[in-house]
């Protein structure tokens, strides 16, 4: 990642509305899902984490929330990049800052639900798989992975 990308948190209204667009153009509309349909009732409780580019637009995303009575477990959740941005380190990089939070929240294991076409990105980042899951929208099949942090 070059020094044309910021990472860091969405604070105002237009950030909060770039990082949920993304995700829903990245990982909905191609399924034919509504707005909305991006979004699940934990986004109050979650951490979220954006990359901006230099013009101040929000192109990768993703999001952590901590696994209730169960403190030392979290999900990483909503992870996607901008397509012409793919590739690029940013995923990891997003990866990385979830991690660190996670880390200092004393959480020691992370799990998340990785699309078939992710599951190399999360391995080549030491995640691990653990079983065969759901399949979203009767089209994508999903695979349990966790990590030891
Ligand atoms: C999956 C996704 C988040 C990864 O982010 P990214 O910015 O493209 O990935 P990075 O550039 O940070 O990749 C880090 C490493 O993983 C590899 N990688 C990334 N995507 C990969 C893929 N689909 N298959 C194989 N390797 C992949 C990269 O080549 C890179 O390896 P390297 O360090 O050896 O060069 C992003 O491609 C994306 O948004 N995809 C569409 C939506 C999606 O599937 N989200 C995940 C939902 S579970």
């Amino acid at each position: 990642m070059n020094d044309n990308f910021i990472i860091s948190k969405p604070v105002s209204k237009d950030d909060f509305f770039q990082y949920f667009d993304l995700r829903w153009r990245i990982l909905r509309k191609p399924l034919n899902q509504k707005k909305g349909s991006e979004r699940d009732n934990l986004e109050n409780n979650c951490h979220h984490i954006c990359i901006k580019d230099q013009n101040s637009k929000i192109v990768a995303v993703g999001r952590i929330h901590f696994i209730s009575n169960e403190k030392k477990q979290a999900q990483i959740r909503y992870m996607a990049v901008e397509e012409k941005f793919q590739k690029q380190g940013l995923g990891q990089k997003i990866l990385n800052e979830l991690e660190a939070i996670a880390l200092l929240n004393n959480v020691g294991f992370i799990f998340l639900e990785a699309r078939e076409n992710a599951v190399e990105f999360y391995k080549k980042n030491g995640y691990s798989i653990k079983k065969k899951s759901h399949i979203l929208y009767d089209l994508i099949q999903h695979w349990t992975m966790y990590k030891k942090i």
